[in-house]
């Protein structure tokens, strides 16, 4: 099985994702969104026998296309060889989950249904996500037709231990599609970030008045999280530095959650030595409480009439001295003259770029799915016109990672 027939660099696969008859069929539909999300192609072909399992319809839906069935092996009266096409199409052929019996069939070769023969027809990489009950992946057949599928270099994710259909517990469960997800990702050609290390801080920061009250702001670390997200997509080792936010762990991410300012100066010096590329995109705290009270203030008290506060550390202007080589990249959440405030704080925190955003709009900047930045850098000044965090983090690590084969390539 070869390598993905990609164009360099690009970052999407075309997965044609193969379902075959067994219980964990339902999970076909989640791997497909996830497939979906992460921005790859997604067709799908299934068997007569998962047919019982998962209806067509979901999966055309969630895919976008319509789903190969059996019948399709005759063609669709085009004259086209529909097997040959999607075999052609597809970068990567993903078969989840893989019954005991689809696994014989792909292990001897044979093609008696639409998803066997098309296996057939393909000399890409082959993932399969087994699944079955324990007894059978004990099988010595099994096992003989799992060795000879490894020794072609099919990849086979799992099975997991844990509960069976059967209500049995043991080997034999088909992964979680976010692990099958990952195997595919992780077949990509290398993207340009491969072997680098990213450190990303999103989200807010709270600083505690007492037990109860707290103040924040409204980041909800969409920003960061879609570029993690963007970062890892093109082979980056990634740690998201996250404060309280409700949002899921980008795949192949490495998280860690932090409550206050303090927490996140604190997780950022750890992991900025490491790091080849900073951006600190969260909405950190200028301000904490002088004291935190440890009861709750009683407004009869009086105690919340003034609050002293006093300034937290800043994190990003004190990166360059304990990251001399990285990238960095600082956010700018201004409400007027952006620019100049942007560009006063790229040279006021020695950073290599301010990325400004005018968060007095009510249309990009905190909370919302869309944002539109200014990129200021020593010599550049680019703007990236008003779209999705998704998209804009894309071609915002893009632009930054320039900068990094540009410095990489400087002689010592
Ligand atoms: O999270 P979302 O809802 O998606 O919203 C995205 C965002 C609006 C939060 C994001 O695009 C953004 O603008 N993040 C930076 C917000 C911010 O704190 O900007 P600032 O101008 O106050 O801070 C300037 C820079 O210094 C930022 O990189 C910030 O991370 C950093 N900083 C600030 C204070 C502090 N004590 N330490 C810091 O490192």
């Amino acid at each position: 099985m070869s390598s993905p027939r990609l164009e360099p660099g690009s970052s999407a696969l075309r997965v044609l994702v193969g379902v075959s008859g067994g219980i964990a069929a339902y999970k076909a539909v989640e791997l497909v969104r996830l497939l979906k999300k992460e921005g790859h192609s997604v067709r799908c072909a299934l068997t007569r026998a998962a047919g019982a399992f998962v209806t067509p319809l979901t999966l055309e839906v969630l895919s976008g296309h319509r789903v190969y069935q059996e019948e399709y092996l005759a063609g669709d009266g085009s004259g086209e060889e529909l097997h040959i096409t999607a075999a052609e199409w597809a970068d990567v052929i993903c078969v989840a989950p893989a019954t005991a019996h689809t696994i014989a069939r792909f292990a001897n070769g044979l093609a008696d249904d639409f998803l066997s023969t098309t296996v057939l027809a393909f000399d890409g990489p082959l993932v399969l996500a087994p699944a079955m009950h324990s007894i059978m992946w004990r099988q010595e057949s099994v096992s003989a037709n799992v060795a000879r599928l490894r020794e072609r270099g099919v990849t086979l994710v799992g099975p997991a231990v844990g509960p069976l259909a059967s209500g049995d517990v043991g080997i034999g469960r088909m992964v979680e599609p976010a692990e099958i997800l990952a195997t595919i990702n992780g077949l990509q050609e290398p993207g340009p970030l491969a072997g680098r290390r990213v450190l990303i801080a999103a989200g807010p920061t709270r600083e505690a008045l007492d037990p109860v009250r707290f103040i924040s702001n409204r980041s909800s670390g969409k920003m960061g999280f879609a570029l993690a997200r963007a970062a890892v997509a093109r082979g980056a080792a990634a740690t998201l530095v996250a404060g309280p936010v409700s949002l899921p762990s980008p795949p192949g991410v490495e998280r860690v959650d932090v409550t206050s300012a303090e927490e996140m100066a604190a997780a950022v010096r750890i992991a900025a030595p490491q790091a080849d590329l900073i951006v600190m995109a969260a909405a950190v705290a200028d301000f904490k409480p002088t004291s935190v009270r440890t009861s709750k203030i009683k407004k009869s008290e009086g105690g919340l009439d003034s609050i002293e506060l006093e300034r937290t550390e800043d994190i990003l202007a004190g990166l360059r001295a304990i990251a001399p080589k990285a990238v960095i990249v600082g956010f700018a959440a201004e409400t007027d003259d952006l620019l100049s405030n942007a560009r006063s704080k790229r040279v006021g925190k020695d950073v290599d770029f301010i990325v400004a955003n005018d968060v007095s709009r009510a249309d990009i900047g905190f909370e919302g799915d869309h944002n539109e930045v200014t990129v200021v850098g020593g010599d550049t000044e680019t703007r990236f016109e008003r779209q999705s965090k998704s998209a804009l983090a894309e071609r915002l690590i893009d632009h930054v990672s320039r900068a990094l084969v540009d410095r990489e390539r400087q002689p010592a």
